[in-house]
């Protein structure tokens, strides 16, 4: 490999590439002016989650899911330390952050892994506001309940709103031990292409809180139709638990506000290989970001939200009690919350209101605030991926090959990059880029993650600004685990 780990034990570039810890790399932090520390502690440890009425033995960050949520100031320093109480090494990715390179988290890239019984600090600046989120960047153990919300605030931001609520999504998938996201790998790899937890058994978990409500009810005919998702997953992919704040719809986690109230709500969806289709009975949604940066304000009434995108949402709440519903796109199964103003009965874990199936928005209709919108350029240098492999075989790829950590598409500082994804698969890819955003189109919203859809050519621009090793990759983990991942790496 031409990786190789200098003195300090991290990571060194190949020659002619930026080292993650190299003198560009922190030239860039100190124009970010670092600021007040924020101190944070999280221990990624194995516990038990009460998932409502549930309890299963997983992974989490500081005993509960989501982990514990971090939240700071625009400008300030974070300083978060990671005490690593698993079985195996770890990491931690801030995923959407625009931050140095060697606090990217990502094992034999950027940084070594965090062996069982050590812990990493992290610090860097926090330069962007947003709704953002952190997992580890070590196999699928995202998959096993380590994620977190990462809000970063920003003092002058205009919007103005009464409450906040942070809604995570997760189509939480384990087994107790941790083994069930390998066996799984391993039945991709042999071809067998299926997920059905209902012929693993999910050892060890407690099975006196009633029976579980597998995914099998028969599909909406209409999803195929109208899910922009054509093709949706291969297979009927049978996840157990579809989650909102840790918590099974059977018994959701219920948000009370007043009716009239302006709430926030910052979506994100942390799922490994879900796109959630999100309505709020009786209200319309106001977009006001999408992955951390401000769009010009659109209305919807659904929205759709591969993994790890995000958005916020206002909305007046009217009086009454209103099913949030997260619908597992292309199948018939939810995840459920509840915001309640008033009095009434809770929504029965089967309501599916009727906004799900109104109109919904996607990133590629909103356009990007003037205040973020990336100025017209011409691109400097277009890096082409294509996605590649399919299900059969689990050989997702771009451009044929699989994800080697010692190869690198350069990029040069101060260049205008265009991505542009070509999807010759037969499935929807969530692709993510780290420590940059780019721009969807023109005048289209800034993000860090965007559905390419099968058959389709996505072009997104970046502006290189961030010097260092970054990985571009599919955000559905059992993807980019078996292969769709590849890196940038400034030369
Ligand atoms: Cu959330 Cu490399 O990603
Ligand atoms: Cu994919």
């Amino acid at each position: 490999s031409a990786v190789n780990h200098g003195p300090t034990g991290q990571a060194i570039a190949p020659a002619g590439f930026v080292s993650p810890n190299g003198p560009e790399v922190a030239a860039a932090e100190a124009r970010r002016r670092p600021g007040p520390e924020r101190k944070v502690a999280l221990t990624a440890t194995e516990t038990t989650l009460d998932l409502g009425g549930r309890t299963v033995r997983s992974w989490a960050y500081g005993d509960r899911l989501p982990g514990q949520e971090v939240r700071a100031t625009l400008g300030d320093t974070l300083a978060l330390t990671l005490a690593n109480h698993l079985p195996q090494p770890t990491s931690l990715h801030w995923h959407g952050l625009a931050l140095r390179n060697d606090m990217d988290g990502v094992p034999g890239v950027t940084q070594e892994a965090v062996r069982p019984g050590a812990s990493f600090d992290h610090r860097f600046a926090l330069s962007h506001p947003g709704t953002y989120w952190l997992h580890p960047h070590s196999g699928v153990q995202q998959d096993r309940g380590l994620y977190a919300p990462l809000i970063v605030e920003d003092p002058k931001e205009p919007l103005r709103y009464d409450r906040e609520w942070v809604v995570v999504l997760d189509d939480w998938l384990d087994g107790v031990d941790g083994s069930t996201p390998d066996a799984v790998l391993a039945e991709l790899a042999k071809g067998m292409g299926g997920m059905d937890h209902s012929s693993h058994g999910m050892p060890g978990m407690d099975m006196g809180g009633g029976t579980p409500t597998p995914a099998t009810g028969p599909s909406r005919m209409l999803m195929g139709a109208t899910s922009p998702l054509l093709g949706g997953d291969a297979g009927d992919v049978a996840h157990p638990f579809h989650l909102v704040n840790g918590r099974l719809p059977s018994a959701p986690e219920t948000f009370t506000a007043k009716p009239g109230d302006r709430i926030r709500i910052r979506l994100i969806n942390a799922g490994g290989d879900t796109a959630y289709r999100v309505a709020l009975g009786g209200h319309e949604l106001t977009v006001t970001h999408t992955d951390g940066f401000p769009v010009e304000q659109a209305t919807t009434q659904a929205l759709l939200l591969g993994m790890g995108e995000r958005y916020d949402v206002l909305v007046t709440v009217k009086d009454g009690v209103f099913p949030l519903t997260a619908l597992a796109e292309g199948k018939n199964a939810a995840a459920l919350a509840v915001l309640r103003t008033g009095g009434g009965a809770a929504p029965d874990a089967s309501v599916r209101p009727a906004e799900l199936d109104g109109r919904l928005l996607t990133a590629g209709q909103l356009k990007a605030d003037a205040s973020v919108r990336l100025p017209a350029k011409a691109p400097d240098r277009t890096v082409r991926l294509e996605l590649t492999g399919g299900m059969a075989k689990a050989d997702w790829a771009f451009n044929g090959r699989r994800y080697d950590p010692a190869q690198r598409y350069p990029v040069a500082a101060g260049e205008r990059v265009r991505l542009e994804f070509r999807n010759s698969t037969s499935m929807w890819h969530p692709v993510h880029l780290h420590g940059h955003s780019f721009a969807l189109g023109a005048d289209g919203p800034r993000k860090d993650t965007a559905i390419v859809l099968p058959g389709t050519t996505l072009a997104v621009d970046f502006d290189a600004d961030n010097p260092g090793l970054w990985m571009v990759h599919c955000h559905n983990v059992y993807h980019s685990e078996t292969g769709m991942m590849t890196v940038l790496g400034y030369h």
